[in-house]
């Protein structure tokens, strides 16, 4: 059987190797065969893990094969503007966030792409209650790898994601063309 044969499912977006569908408040993420990138198997895997640890992952709910995909359903996050909180209530997040991502790693559980919500290809969203990270295929146990290079890379993109988050919107934007028009002075000046 096709994955969709009933055109139940409506595209939602394609990330660097896999597109999402999603239909009744539920996320199909496909993983055609044959296509290089990473595999859907792990992905379920530690979604499933991080689950029974706390609500800080994407809630998974089933994996299946089809002719020519395996597909992984999850819940539907709906992303809110995050300048819609008060700073105080974005501190309150940022801290459980970081309680709840620290709770995953006592239990050998990495993200390891948490990626800016202000690009394209984001693997964190806001939703109205609380930051949650979809997006586990590059997930690691820490026993398998350098403790260090996981660790460092975990906690940088915290740093990033946090320095963005407890910005508004619009002071962002400014200090990040202050950076660029700093750049491109330093470059002529050499
Ligand atoms: N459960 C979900 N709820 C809402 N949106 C989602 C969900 N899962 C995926 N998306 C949307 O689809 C995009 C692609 O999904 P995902 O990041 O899992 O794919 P990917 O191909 O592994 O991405 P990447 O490009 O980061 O490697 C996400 O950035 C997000 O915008
Ligand atoms: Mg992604």
């Amino acid at each position: 059987m096709k994955f969709n044969s009933d055109n139940k499912y409506v595209y939602l977006k394609s990330g660097s190797n896999n597109e999402c569908y999603y239909h009744n408040g539920i996320v199909a993420k496909i993983f055609y065969n044959g296509k290089p990138g990473y595999k859907p198997e792990p992905e379920a895997k530690y979604m499933k893990k991080a689950n029974e640890i706390n609500s800080l992952a994407v809630k998974f709910l089933d994996i299946k094969k089809y002719e020519d995909c395996t597909v992984i359903f999850m819940e539907k996050l709906t992303r809110v503007n995050k300048d819609l909180f008060t700073l105080e209530k974005r501190k309150q997040m940022l801290a459980m966030f970081e309680v709840q991502l620290k709770e995953l790693h006592a239990n050998d559980i990495y993200h390891i792409d948490i990626k800016n919500p202000y690009g394209r290809f984001d693997n964190v969203i806001i939703t109205e209650e609380a930051i949650r990270l979809i997006d586990w295929g590059r997930s690691k146990e820490l026993a398998a790898y350098g403790k260090s290079l996981v660790w460092n890379k975990e906690w940088e993109d915290v740093y990033t994601f946090s320095s963005w988050f407890l910005q508004s919107e619009l002071y962002y934007e400014y200090t990040f063309l202050k950076k660029v028009d700093f750049i491109s002075r330093l470059t002529n000046l050499s």
